[in-house]
Order: structure tokens, then C-alpha cells, then sequence
């Protein structure tokens, strides 16, 4: 089965058909994860496709041999991000390395990762509707791109959004473009927060988009308390993390080596299970159309 999959991507790519490829590629990946025990995956589906001609095609991609090299350390930098936001391939690549990349940056999981900072940046404006100027903790910022979103932040509707990342690059990134807006980067880990060692205001909102992926359960439970504990009465808290049966996981895992902890929409609901809920007066459960990242988002009582 994965090697009938993996010889007709390969033909498909030699024919010139490359985005459809690779999303019905990322597709059938994902559904055989589905139907995979782990010892399958890691044993034998892992190295046959290490093996199979298609992988070198593949690291033509910029953005699948940038989460294979992992420059930052771990393969979803922000770097990667932009790829998602801006779909801008770098320059000097080949042609069918520049086709994959469009493939790669337009499946479900790059339409999911887009909705996410969209849907950010709208919770950032509605707020700042609402009347008073917001105080925002974006941690886990990595490029801050949803700053670039957001009119409110840009007309100076917000009173701060506190940016915290432990990566110093991408910080760098964020005060060059977001710098001169009402924006505080903020150079520490997430441990910081975990033991309550960083001075922060009482929040109107607070997310780590993109972290709680790569967080065990116990991690995450306890951020999820501590950041909870910073909102201010009525303050929101936005839980994301992707969705186990996300139809792009099986290429991420087999090809970018891109390993997330993804989660059922059972356990991100379970997330909050180290908050004291006599606190939580608004407690919702969604997740984006392409069926990417579920959302957990708990409302403090005024
Ligand atoms: C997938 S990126 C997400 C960036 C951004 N939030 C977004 O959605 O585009 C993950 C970010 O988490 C940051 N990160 C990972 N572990 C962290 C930690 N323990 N403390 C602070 N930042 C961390 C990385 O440096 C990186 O910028």
C-alpha cells in the first residue's frame, strides 16, 4: 500500500503534476497513519520512504529540506511559518523544487496554519472593538505575524502585546517589522511563565499558537493553568493545537520529519484540567474548516 502510493506520487511528479500530487499525496499518507500502529510507522514506514527515489525529489522542496535540516533545532521555526503565510520560496531553487514548495505550502495543513493567525489577529481587533485598550501575551510569538494582521494594532488601539520567544532570530524579525507598534519582545523561555519568574500584567488575552504541539500532557496542563492565572477578570485564554487526523500529518512525519504531539478534540478539551473551574466562566471548543488545529478557549470570570 505505502509503496503503490509512494511510485504513483513519483509518477505523477515525472508527469508535471505537482500540487494535486502532493495534497492527494499528503492525503493518503495521513489515512494510512490513521489506519498505522506505531511500530509500523517507525520501523518500516519511516525508512522505506527514506529509501524510495520520491525523497530526494521531495528535498528539492525548501520548506520539506528546511524541517529535515532543522537549522533552529526543531523543524517548525518561524522561518517555516513564513513559508505558510507568504508561500515565498526562497530564491535559486529548481523547478520542480518551486512547484513542490507551492504544493506543500497550499494543503490543509498550510490553509489551517493561515486560518490560525487570521483568526488570531480578528480576536486582536475584537477585542480592541470592545472599547478599552487590551493587553495581549502572544507567547511562543516566533515572527509575530499576526501583529502584521491587525488594524487595531496598527491605528494603536492596543495597549501592548507582550511577544515572548526563547529564539533571539526570531525576535530580531519582530522588531524589525513590528518594533515601532505597540509591541514589548520579550527574550525568555516558556519555563519563565511555568514558574511565574515573568513580570507581566494582567491580561486581556493570551495564546501560544504553534507550542502546545510540541508540549507532553503534564506540560501542558500546567501552561495551561499559569497562563489562565494571568487573565484578567473576563480575559480569554486561546489553547491551539493540531488535530490528530489532520490530513497533513502522514507527509510531515514520513518526509519532514516534522513530528508534532497532535491531539483528539477530546484531549485538547482536556487541557484545561489543571484550572480551577469555579474561574472559568466561558469554556468553547472549535476548530478551523480544513480540520488542522482545534482550538480550546476559556473565558475568566469578571
Ligand atoms: C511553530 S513556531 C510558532 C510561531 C508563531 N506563534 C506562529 O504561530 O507563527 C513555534 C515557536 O515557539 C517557540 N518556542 C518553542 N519552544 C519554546 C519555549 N520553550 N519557550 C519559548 N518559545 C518557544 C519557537 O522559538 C518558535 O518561534
Amino acid at each position: 500500500m505505502l509503496e503503490t502510493i509512494l511510485d504513483r506520487a513519483l509518477q505523477q511528479l515525472h508527469r508535471g503534476e505537482t500540487t494535486s500530487t502532493v495534497h492527494q499525496f499528503c492525503r493518503q499518507l495521513s489515512e494510512l497513519r490513521l489506519r498505522s500502529d506505531d511500530q509500523y510507522w517507525n520501523e518500516v514506514a519511516r525508512p522505506f520512504c527514506a529509501r524510495h527515489e520520491i525523497n530526494q525529489i521531495l528535498l528539492q522542496d525548501p520548506h520539506t529540506a528546511r524541517a529535515r535540516e532543522k537549522p533552529r533545532g526543531y523543524a517548525g521555526d518561524a522561518v517555516m511559518l513564513d513559508h505558510h503565510y507568504f508561500r515565498t520560496p526562497p530564491p535559486d531553487i529548481s523547478d520542480i523544487g518551486r512547484r513542490i514548495f507551492e504544493g506543500t505550502t497550499s494543503t490543509v495543513g498550510a490553509e489551517g496554519v493561515r486560518w490560525r493567525l487570521q483568526y488570531l489577529a480578528q480576536e486582536i481587533d475584537r477585542l480592541a472593538a470592545g472599547g478599552r485598550e487590551p493587553r495581549i501575551l502572544s507567547l511562543a510569538c516566533g515572527h509575530l505575524r499576526e501583529a502584521g494582521m491587525s488594524a487595531a494594532l496598527r491605528a494603536g488601539r492596543i495597549a501592548k502585546i507582550y511577544a515572548v520567544d526563547q529564539d533571539a532570530e526570531s525576535l530580531a524579525v519582530v522588531r524589525q517589522d513590528y518594533g515601532s507598534l505597540a509591541v514589548e519582545i520579550i527574550h525568555r523561555p516558556m519555563r519563565d511563565i511555568l514558574n511565574r519568574a515573568l513580570p507581566l500584567p494582567a491580561l486581556d488575552l493570551a495564546y501560544a499558537a504553534g507550542l502546545y504541539d510540541y508540549l507532553p500532557e503534564p506540560v501542558a496542563q500546567t501552561l495551561t493553568a499559569c497562563l489562565f492565572d494571568r487573565l484578567a477578570p473576563g480575559g480569554k485564554l486561546i489553547v491551539p493545537n493540531f488535530l490528530a487526523d489532520n490530513m497533513v500529518r502522514g507527509y510531515m512525519e514520513l518526509f519532514m520529519d516534522w513530528n508534532l504531539i497532535v491531539r483528539s478534540p477530546a484531549q485538547i478539551e482536556a487541557l484545561d484540567a489543571a484550572v480551577d473551574a469555579a474561574q472559568i466562566a466561558q469554556r468553547r471548543y472549535h476548530q478551523d474548516p480544513f480540520g488542522t488545529v482545534g482550538y480550546l478557549e476559556l473565558v475568566k470570570r469578571g
